[in-house]
C-alpha cells in the first residue's frame, strides 16, 4: 500500500546506514544477530524530527504525562514525562461513545509515525474517532532522569526500557484520559506497524479490558525463539532479488568469498576502498559487507513500484534496477565493479555523493539494539543455497557476548514468549483471544515471523501478496 510510511523509512536509512558495524565487530568474526535487528529497530537511531517536503504534517495538540518509571515495584524512583499528542477535533464525544484511535509509539521519535501513518488520521472522521499518539519510553521526549545521556547511561538506567513497561504505561494514561474525560464508555482500538504492531497485538492480549481490538501491521511476534526458522528473514530478501534475475542473486551471493579473499591480498583493502569510492580507507572487509547487506535489505523493506524521493531517491523498482545494473556490466567486468554498480542505486541515485562514508563509530548505543539485548532476543541466520548473504548460523553465545560487552546485560532469549506467548500461539489465541487483524505485505521480509492465517473468527490476517511496504498502514 503506498503510504508516507516510505519517505519516513528513507529517511532513517540515511542515518542508520552510516552505523551499522561496532568495534566488537572488528575483533570478532563470529556473527551477532544484534545487526540484522537494526532492520527492524530501524527508528530507533534517528533522534531528529521529521521534516522534509513529502512529511505530512497532521494536526495534533502535544501533551505530557507523568509516569512512573516502574510499574512494577514499589520503589522510589523519579517519574518522567511521557509526550503523547491528541487530537479530538472528529470525537463523537463521551455521550455517544465515540472511540479512541491509540497509535502504540514505537522505537523512534512519536511525530516521525504521527506523520507517517496516513491511515489512522483519514479513518479517524468516518468513525467519529479521537486519535492518540504516544510516544514509547526512552525515545524521542519521553526520556526518564531528564536526559537521553542519563537514561541511556548504564544497565541500571535503562533498565525501565521493556515492552512491559511500555504497555502499563499506555494502559495508564489511556485509563486516566478517559476518566479525565467521562469517557469510560468509549472503545478504544489500538494500531501499529513493526515493533508498534508487536505491542498493539500485546497490549490486546494483556489488556483485553482496556482496547477492544487491534490493528497489527508486519508484527513479526513469531520471530522469537524457534518459532519460525532464523533463516527466514534472509530468505525473503534474497527472493525478492532471485524473483528479478537468478544471475544477479548469483552475482552477490559469491560476491562475499571475493571480497573476503582480496582483502587478505597486500592491497586488497586498498584497491576496495577505490572501486567502492570510499572516503577513507577499509579497515576490514567486513565493513564492506555490512554496508552491502544494509543496501540490499532496506531495498528489500522499500522495494515500491513508483519513484520515491525523500532525502534517499529511489526508482520506481528499485531492486529490478539494482540486480539490471549488476547483470548489463559487459562481460569481463570483475565481481567488485558490478556489485559497486548495482548498490549505487541504493547509495547513489541522484549522482550527488562524492564519495561514500563508512562511519565505524556508532553515535551511541540505540535504545533498540539494548532491546535486542534484553527481550527481544531474535535469531537470524543465512543460509547457503536460498540466502543470498554471507552464509552464518545463528550463535546465541555470541548475542551474549556482544551484550555483555555492549550494555553488561544478558539477554533472557526465554522471556517474551513465555510473557506474550508465542508457541502453539494459535490454540491459545483460539481460546483466549479476539479482534486482532494481522496485515503482512509478503514481499516485506517481516512478513515470515507474522501471522499469516485466520486464526479465529475474530483474529485475522490480512495478506498482501505483493504487498511490499515494511508496514502497510
Ligand atoms: C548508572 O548510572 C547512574 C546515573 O549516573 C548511577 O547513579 C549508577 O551508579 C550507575 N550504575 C552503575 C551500575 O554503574
Ligand atoms: C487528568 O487530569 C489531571 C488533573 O487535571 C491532570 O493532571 C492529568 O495530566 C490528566 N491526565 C491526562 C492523561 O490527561
Ligand atoms: C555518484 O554518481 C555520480 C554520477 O554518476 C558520479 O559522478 C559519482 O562519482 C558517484 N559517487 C560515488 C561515490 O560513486
Ligand atoms: C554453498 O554450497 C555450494 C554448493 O553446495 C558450495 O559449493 C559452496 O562452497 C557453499 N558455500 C558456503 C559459503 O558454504
Ligand atoms: C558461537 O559464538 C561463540 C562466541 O563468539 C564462539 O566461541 C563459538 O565458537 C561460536 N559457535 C559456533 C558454532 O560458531
Amino acid at each position: 500500500m503506498a503510504t508516507p510510511f516510505h519517505a519516513a523509512v528513507l529517511l532513517i536509512l540515511l542515518f542508520i546506514s552510516a552505523t551499522t558495524s561496532s568495534a566488537y565487530k572488528a575483533q570478532h568474526h563470529v556473527r551477532s544477530s544484534i545487526k540484522a535487528h537494526r532492520f527492524l529497530g530501524k527508528f530507533s537511531q534517528s533522534h531528529n524530527k521529521p521534516s522534509g517536503p513529502n512529511i505530512q504534517q497532521y494536526e495534533y495538540e502535544t501533551r505530557y504525562f507523568e509516569q512512573q518509571l516502574d510499574h512494577f515495584s514499589f520503589a522510589k524512583l523519579p517519574s518522567f514525562r511521557q509526550r503523547y499528542l491528541i487530537n479530538t477535533k472528529h470525537w463523537a464525544g463521551p455521550s455517544r461513545s465515540g472511540p479512541i484511535f491509540f497509535y502504540c509509539g514505537n522505537e523512534g521519535d512519536i511525530e516521525w509515525f504521527a506523520a507517517n501513518t496516513g491511515f489512522v488520521w483519514e479513518l479517524a472522521p468516518q468513525f467519529g474517532a479521537m486519535v492518540i499518539f504516544p510516544e514509547h519510553r526512552y525515545y524521542g521526549e519521553s526520556m526518564p532522569y531528564g536526559s537521553r545521556d542519563i537514561a541511556y547511561k548504564n544497565a541500571s538506567t535503562l533498565s525501565y526500557l521493556t515492552s512491559e513497561q511500555a504497555l502499563a504505561d499506555f494502559a495508564i494514561l489511556i485509563t486516566e484520559l478517559k476518566r479525565n474525560l467521562s469517557a469510560q464508555a468509549s472503545p478504544v482500538v489500538l494500531f501499529g506497524g513493526s515493533y508498534g504492531g508487536m505491542l498493539a497485538a500485546w497490549m490486546r492480549l494483556k489488556y483485553p479490558h482496556i482496547a477492544i481490538g487491534a490493528l497489527a501491521s508486519s508484527a513479526p511476534i513469531l520471530q522469537f525463539e524457534d518459532i519460525v526458522p532464523p533463516e527466514t528473514f534472509y530468505d525473503i530478501v534474497s527472493n525478492g532479488f532471485k524473483r528479478e534475475s537468478k544471475s544477479c542473486f548469483n552475482t552477490i551471493k559469491e560476491s562475499w568469498n571475493a571480497i573476503a579473499s582480496k582483502g587478505q591480498e597486500n592491497n586488497g583493502l586498498h584497491e576496495l576502498t577505490k572501486t567502492f569510492h570510499f572516503c577513507r580507507k577499509l579497515e576490514s572487509t567486513n565493513d564492506l559487507s555490512d554496508w552491502l547487506e544494509s543496501a540490499y535489505s532496506y531495498l528489500a523493506m522499500t522495494n515500491y513500484p513508483y519513484p520515491t524521493d525523500f532525502l534517499m531517491p529511489l526508482p520506481a523498482n528499485p531492486i529490478k534496477e539494482l540486480c539490471r545494473r549488476i547483470d548489463s556490466c559487459p562481460d569481463g567486468t570483475s565481481i567488485f565493479q558490478r556489485i559497486f554498480e548495482g548498490v549505487t542505486v541504493y547509495y547513489n541515485y541522484t549522482g550527488t555523493v562524492d564519495c561514500f562514508n563508512i562511519d565505524d563509530d556508532p553515535h551511541g548505543m540505540s535504545g533498540w539494539d539494548w532491546q535486542a539485548c534484553t527481550e527481544m532476543v531474535m535469531p537470524f541466520a543465512s543460509k547457503n543455497g536460498t540466502s543470498m548473504f554471507p552464509v552464518y548460523e545463528y550463535n546465541y553465545t555470541a548475542d551474549e557476548e556482544y551484550c555483555l560487552q555492549a550494555f553488561n546485560v544478558k539477554p533472557r532469549p526465554m522471556w517474551i514468549s513465555t510473557e506474550f506467548g508465542g508457541h502453539d500461539f494459535k490454540n491459545a489465541l483460539r481460546t483466549f483471544g479476539s479482534n486482532i487483524i494481522f496485515s503482512n505485505g509478503l514481499l516485506d521480509p517481516w512478513s515470515g515471523g507474522s501471522v499469516l492465517e485466520d486464526v479465529s473468527e475474530t483474529i485475522v490476517a490480512l495478506v498482501t501478496e505483493k504487498g511490499k511496504t515494511s508496514c502497510p498502514l
